[in-house]
């Protein structure tokens, strides 16, 4: 019997590289093929520890070049596709909308096309899985969360690009019964998160005593879920979710940013043996993103029953280990944050 090709794209990036991971070590009757573009955000030493293993595969190829995902589904005939390749930071959408069209919405449909033309005769036995976030259905500004029902209402360039890629998928399987399933998650934290993304650039910055730009008041929401967990929920959306059906992923876990911040601080006090209470001195307030979503929070009951899955880990454990991590990959975030990510970081906070 030859073995399953499962396509994951965007495996380099943060989440990508959990669930690749996961993937190669638990699945080895699997064949692994990550196609990333290894843009900023992708680094193939996120996976030094799984690259020999026989079942995987690496292709460099960019998800917005139609031409090339075309020959590689009719080169290689990926059973199925797990899609998380994005552009994925919101402050860079509010500078630059084009690039996560052309990525988000333009790659997606290149994707779903190449998906469609190699198995339209027959789809039984194939899925396309995509992979999405739930600042697709926009911000809550009072009590409540979000269901797999609450209506779309992206309010940034980035959940907007995505909101329109997961209208995509689902109009594929209303047009053409292609097979997919869509999973929005909430926000991620954990080992090899590029340091742009609030947890990481914290984490970064009070080790080189550099000043924390908290946007607005610190008053934002969000919902926070240790990135292994998204891994194993991918897993079991991907093995027992129902065709054409959304999961909400989230582990009712909410933070008001500033809280957040002081626990990180907290924590790295302790670990840099610094007196407690010196990294919150770094906190600087900047001007607040254009737009900025109050508040995020998922309802994740659905994948908890339907499914069975839960969190493994409670936020104070999940937080340490993060932290634990960077400090220990030093080299890895130095490596990542210099060159083109120092101009950006300039151009981005310089003016705040
Ligand atoms: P990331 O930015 O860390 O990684 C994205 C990966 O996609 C990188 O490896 C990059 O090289 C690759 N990529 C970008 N453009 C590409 C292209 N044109 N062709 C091929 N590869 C390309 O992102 P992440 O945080 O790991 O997010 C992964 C997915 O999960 C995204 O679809 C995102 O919308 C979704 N998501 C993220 C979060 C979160 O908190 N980070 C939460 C929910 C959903
Ligand atoms: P981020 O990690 O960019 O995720 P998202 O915007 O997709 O939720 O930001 C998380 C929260 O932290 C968000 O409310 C914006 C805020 N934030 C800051 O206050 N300062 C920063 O430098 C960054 C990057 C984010």
């Amino acid at each position: 019997m030859t073995k399953k090709k499962i396509l994951i794209t965007g495996g380099a990036g943060f989440i990508g590289s959990h669930v690749v991971r996961l993937f190669v070590n638990k699945y080895p009757d699997y064949e692994i093929y990550n196609l990333d573009f290894l843009t900023y955000a992708g680094n193939l030493e996120n996976l030094t520890d799984i690259e020999s293993k026989p079942n995987y595969h690496f292709i460099k190829a960019d998800i917005v070049d139609a031409k090339s995902i075309f020959q590689l589904f009719d080169e290689y005939k990926f059973d199925s596709v797990i899609h998380l390749a994005a552009e994925s930071h919101v402050d860079r959408s509010i500078t630059n909308p084009t690039e996560f069209v052309m990525t988000n919405v333009v790659g997606t449909v290149n994707l779903l096309n190449a998906f469609k033309n190699l198995w339209k005769d027959n789809f039984d036995g194939h899925l396309f899985y995509h992979v999405s976030t739930d600042e697709v259905y926009g911000s809550l500004h009072d009590g409540g969360f979000f269901l797999e029902t609450t209506p779309y209402d992206p309010q940034s360039p980035y959940s907007a690009s995505k909101a329109s890629s997961d209208h995509f998928v689902r109009a594929y399987h209303n047009t053409y019964k292609m097979p997919v399933v869509i999973s929005n998650c909430s926000n991620n934290y954990g080992p090899n998160q590029f340091p742009e993304k609030l947890i990481p650039l914290f984490i970064n910055n009070i080790r080189n005593n550099k000043p924390l730009p908290v946007y607005g008041k610190g008053e934002n929401v969000r919902d926070w879920l240790f990135v292994v967990d998204h891994a194993r929920a991918i897993d079991d959306v991907f093995h027992k979710g129902k065709i054409s059906e959304t999961y909400n992923i989230g582990g009712f876990n909410e933070w008001k940013n500033l809280d957040l911040i002081k626990v990180i601080c907290k924590v790295m006090d302790k670990k840099l043996g610094r007196a407690n209470g010196e990294s919150e001195k770094l906190i600087t307030y900047v001007t607040d993103r254009a737009g900025h979503d109050l508040r995020y929070a998922i309802d994740a009951n659905k994948i908890m029953h339907e499914l069975g899955w839960k969190p493994s880990l409670q936020f104070e454990e999940g937080i340490e280990k993060t932290i634990d991590w960077y400090l220990a990959n030093q080299k890895w975030l130095d490596d990542v944050t210099s060159g083109d990510y120092a101009k950006y970081y300039d151009k981005m906070y310089s003016k705040r």
